[in-house]
């Protein structure tokens, strides 16, 4: 049985997204962060899809710890790079996982391209009682040639998303957060743990 408010763990360290996605859920949720639960393993997440890494995150501390959990993974997705670089955009210049570096990797890989738009991509596993459910945000835009905007983390100074005329890292991160892959996605996690029984 669950317990009220129903516990789960956010397979992150990241504070910012636990605060984040605690504030959509509300007092019906509990969420604890890695170091909640005393938690500091590498966890694994060496498959080759968005989906397989997100799964086996919330696989490995709902089989260590017992706890209902999930877990995120994203990647940017570039169409003239057939998806590159995907499930590696964190590491893409090195296991430095540099940013700057990632940035000056992928403006030079698309260098002269005649078609530069990209996706980027969350998924979200969940498993509540030993049940698994998996849920996906995408938001699609374009490459920019030049970096504009200083907000923001990872590639957000290089994508402006379809609709607006301004990077993510240009873009107040409420508007952000509000039409972005990982919004989109944790929206969808959000509405189906809204319908899940008090107990
Ligand atoms: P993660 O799975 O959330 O750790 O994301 C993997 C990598 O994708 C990050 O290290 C960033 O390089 C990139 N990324 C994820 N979300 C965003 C975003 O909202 N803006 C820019 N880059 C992102």
């Amino acid at each position: 049985m669950l317990n009220n408010p129903l516990t789960l763990v956010f397979a992150t360290n990241n504070l910012h997204k636990l605060h984040e996605v605690q504030a959509l859920l509300g007092g019906c949720f509990q969420l604890m962060s890695l170091s909640d639960i005393h938690c500091a393993d590498e966890i694994p997440e060496d498959h080759h899809t968005l989906q397989d890494n997100a799964l086996q995150k919330a696989r490995y501390i709902y089989q260590k710890y017992g706890y209902s959990c999930f877990a995120d993974d994203t990647g940017l997705e570039v169409e003239w790079l057939n998806g590159e670089p995907g499930v590696f955009s964190a590491r893409y210049a090195g296991e430095a996982k540099d940013s700057k570096a990632n940035i000056r990797k992928l403006l030079a890989n698309l260098d002269g391209a005649e078609n530069r738009k990209a996706r980027f991509r969350t998924v979200i596993a969940l498993i509540v009682d030993g049940a698994e459910y998996l849920f996906e945000g995408e938001v699609r835009g374009v490459i920019l040639s030049e970096e504009y905007g200083t907000d923001g983390f990872g590639y957000d100074p290089i994508f402006r998303p379809d609709g607006f005329d301004e990077s993510f890292a240009q873009m107040p991160l409420p508007l952000k957060n509000s039409i972005s892959h990982r919004g989109v996605a944790v929206g969808k996690l959000v509405d189906f743990l809204k319908t899940l029984p008090a107990h």
